[in-house]
C-alpha cells in the first residue's frame, strides 16, 4: 500500500494549484504557463510526501504552542527534516533572524519543490544542507524543530538515532519542539492505514525521556480534517528540553 498518498478526495495537481494560489497571495509572481511546467515536473513519482503540498504557504509551525516563545530569545535554529523549507520561510517572514536558521534533510526531493514554488532557490540554497548522514556538530543549536518527521521514520532504531542526534546537537538548555502524527489513546490499535510510525502519547514521551530529554510536554492538536478522515490518528505537538 502507498502510505504517502493524498488524503481521500484530494489530487496532487489540484493541491499544487492551491499551493501556487496561496503563494501568489504572498506576492510571488509566476511566469506564464508555469503551472503546466510544475505539474509535469512534480508527480507522485517525484513528490515523496504529497500531503505536505496541502500546507505549502501555510506553514504548520506557526500554530505550534511553542512558536511565540522562540521569538523571545532567537538562537541558532535547526529545522531537522525541513522538507520544502516552509517552516524556515515562515520564521523569516515573522522576523526570525535568517542568518541563524539552518535546514537539514536527508534528501532534496521536497526542497527542490520548495525552490520551484517559492522561486527563491538562490536565497534558500545557502540555508539548507542535504546529506544522507546527519551533518551537525554536538551542542551547535539552541533550538531544533521537527515538523512531521518522526512518524515518517519506520524503523525504531532510526527514530532513536534521529532523537539522539537532535539531543546531541542541542546546546545545554536547548529546546526540541515540533509535531508528529500519533495514535490517540482511544484508538483501539495501530492503524494499518496511516504512516509507518504512529506512537501513543506515552510511547512518544518515553522515547524522548529515553533519549535524555527533560520537561517533556505533549499536546494533542485538534485537527478537524484528521477527525473527519475516518483514520485512526491524531497530531501531537511536543516540546522538550536538554538540561
Ligand atoms: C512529511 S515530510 C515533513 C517536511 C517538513 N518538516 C514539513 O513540516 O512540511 C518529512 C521529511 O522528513 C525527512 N526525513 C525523513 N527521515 C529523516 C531523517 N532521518 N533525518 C532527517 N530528515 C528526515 C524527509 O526527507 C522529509 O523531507
Amino acid at each position: 500500500m502507498n502510505k504517502r498518498r493524498m488524503p481521500h478526495g484530494k489530487s496532487l495537481p489540484e493541491e499544487l494549484a492551491n499551493a501556487m494560489r496561496r503563494l501568489e497571495s504572498l506576492g510571488i509572481i509566476y511566469p506564464e504557463g508555469y503551472y503546466d511546467t510544475i505539474i509535469q515536473k512534480y508527480t507522485h513519482k517525484t513528490v515523496p510526501y504529497p500531503y505536505i503540498v496541502m500546507h505549502i504557504g501555510d506553514a504548520r509551525i506557526k500554530r505550534h504552542f511553542f512558536y511565540p516563545d522562540i521569538f523571545k530569545k532567537p538562537g541558532d535554529f535547526l529545522d531537522y527534516g525541513c522538507g520544502t523549507g516552509d517552516a524556515i520561510r515562515q520564521l523569516i517572514r515573522d522576523g526570525y533572524p535568517a542568518e541563524r536558521i539552518t535546514g537539514y534533510d536527508v534528501n532534496d526531493a521536497s526542497i527542490r519543490l520548495g525552490y520551484d514554488l517559492f522561486l527563491d532557490r538562490d536565497d534558500m540554497e545557502r540555508r539548507v544542507v542535504v546529506s544522507p548522514a546527519f551533518p551537525c556538530l554536538s551542542e551547535q543549536y539552541d533550538i531544533v524543530y521537527s515538523g512531521s518527521v518522526i512518524h515518517v521514520i519506520g524503523d525504531e532504531r532510526e527514530v532513536a538515532g534521529y532523537l539522539g542526534n537532535a539531543h546531541r546537537t542541542l546546546k545545554p538548555n536547548g529546546i526540541f519542539f515540533g509535531s508528529t502524527l500519533g495514535l490517540p489513546n482511544e484508538a483501539p490499535d495501530r492503524s494499518n492505514d496511516g504512516p509507518p510510525r504512529l506512537m501513543r502519547q506515552q510511547e512518544l514521551a518515553g522515547s524522548f525521556a529515553g533519549t535524555g530529554f527533560k520537561k517533556i510536554r505533549i499536546v494533542r492538536e485538534e485537527r478537524p480534517e484528521l477527525q473527519h478522515s475516518g483514520r485512526n490518528f491524531c497530531l501531537f505537538q511536543f516540546s522538550a528540553k536538554k538540561l
